[in-house]
């Protein structure tokens, strides 16, 4: 059945699409790996390797994906199967899939990081950081933080796109820009933390000359525009205006989520430099958010328990703005598919997203191996699908859409032909990459 634009809901105005946009972008991945894998790889190099590759890459992507939706006003099942044919249909299908799944371990993370808010503000974090992290990241307090943000999620969802999408986000986001300008300045009054800035930045270009690193950048990229799985598709079925600029959105996007990525190892890396902790740091990306950072935070006295609890708030709504989206690729996707109300489709995919996620929240393992398959593998799939249809099958489409708010022919021809060759070539060598990592996590799983 066709379900009436109207009742679809949509945009009050093309601001709340940006700043919606740019909640879903903001997010885990801008505080959680941006920083961790510029430091590990390359510092100040990565920064402009991953600005190239936003450049280059995210931005076409993403005018791609806000083209499809605005073009066709529907959730990517429908939408794809409009511009490319039945067939296309599956990929639509998929999209939903990812979002379904990546939600489950986003989800998780997002409660490790609600607990965090809770015992910080009630400075119940204990020194041994890492003893603590492993108590609460898995097992049943997980599982009931867990269950906690996505009834939240849920909640904001079912109030539709512009009393619940629209408005958290029109609330949200600006308290988060304010706490992290907020903790960037004053983790640049803190002694010592110079050390954490050249940590972080310290530029090594031959680190450029690393495939993986290069697969690696990309793939964050990707996940932290939310590309390659239809939220950004799914939230531009919902503007009004032909007229809005699209590829000047998609830079305002993309452009907003670097700026948080890179403020976000500002904050981070002076605070744990300036308490001698860059041992706890750890192997993984995990390990410097949630052991060195409240360790640090720990050994702050007095005020540790309150910039704590604000560094984590802010992580929270990030993650937050962020769950929306998924949430509401899977909910759009049910109600164009078969025509479920709103409530009915976020509740139950909700409660099954819930569900699905337990896994997560009793094992890192498989929490680490979905992230790698379906966060980076995956979504570089996605990303070739959608240059492949834009760029080629659904061109002349995709020209048409743009040129409203974009009168440009040499730049959209430029963009098309992005589309068509070297961004599939790119993504498709993310996506080996990705997947050759997702084997040996595969093995060690199912090895035990
Ligand atoms: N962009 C979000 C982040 O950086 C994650 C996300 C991926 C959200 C895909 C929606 C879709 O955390």
């Amino acid at each position: 059945m066709t379900v009436p634009a109207t009742s679809r809901g949509a945009w009050k105005s093309s601001a709340g699409f940006i700043i919606a946009a740019v909640g879903s972008a903001v997010g885990l991945g801008n505080l959680w790996r941006f920083s961790y894998t510029a430091s590990t790889g390359g510092g100040a190099a990565f920064v402009v390797l991953y600005l190239v590759l936003v450049l280059a890459v995210g931005i076409p992507v993403l005018t791609a994906e806000l083209t499809v939706g605005r073009a066709t006003g529907l959730s990517p099942i429908r939408a794809l199967e409009r511009i490319g044919g039945r067939g296309w249909r599956i990929v639509g299908a998929m999209f939903v899939l990812l979002g379904f799944l990546i939600f489950s371990y986003y989800s998780v993370i997002m409660g490790w990081t609600a607990r965090m808010v809770w015992d910080s503000a009630r400075g119940t974090i204990p020194a041994d950081t890492g003893a603590y992290f492993t108590a609460i990241s898995t097992g049943k307090a997980a599982v009931l933080w867990h269950a906690a943000g996505m009834m939240l999620t849920i909640w904001i969802v079912l109030g539709g796109i512009r009393q619940g999408i629209e408005r958290a986000a029109t609330i949200l986001m600006p308290i988060l820009f304010a706490l992290l300008v907020g903790l960037a300045t004053w983790a640049a009054t803190l002694h010592g933390g110079g050390a954490g800035y050249s940590f972080y930045l310290k530029p090594d270009f031959r680190a450029l000359l690393n495939l993986d690193l290069i697969a690696s950048a990309a793939a964050q990229a990707f996940f932290s525009l939310s590309l390659g799985m239809g939220a950004m598709i799914t939230y531009a079925s919902y503007i009004q205006s032909k007229e809005l600029n699209l590829p000047k959105q998609a830079g305002i996007i993309a452009l907003s989520d670097t700026a948080v990525a890179f403020v976000g190892g500002l904050v981070v890396f002076p605070i744990i430099f300036h308490f001698g902790l860059q041992e706890s740091i750890g192997s993984s990306a995990i390990g410097a958010l949630f052991i060195a950072l409240p360790k640090a935070f720990h050994s702050l006295v007095p005020g540790g328990a309150l910039i704590g609890t604000i560094f984590f708030i802010a992580l929270y709504i990030a993650a937050l703005t962020s769950a929306i989206s998924l949430l509401e690729v899977v909910v759009a996707g049910i109600i164009d598919a078969w025509g479920w109300s709103r409530e009915q489709a976020a509740l139950i995919a909700g409660g099954a997203i819930l569900l699905v996620g337990i896994p997560s929240a009793l094992s890192l393992d498989w929490m680490g191996f979905l992230d790698k398959f379906l966060g980076e593998a995956m979504l570089a799939v996605g990303g070739v699908l959608i240059a492949i249809l834009t760029g080629w099958i659904w061109s002349e489409g995709a020209d048409a859409e743009v040129a409203h708010g974009f009168p440009y022919p040499a730049l959209r021809r430029a963009w098309l032909w992005l589309l068509r060759i070297f961004i599939p070539v790119v993504l498709a060598v993310v996506a080996y990459t990705t997947f050759k990592q997702v084997v040996p996590l595969a093995r060690a799983l199912v090895g035990g």
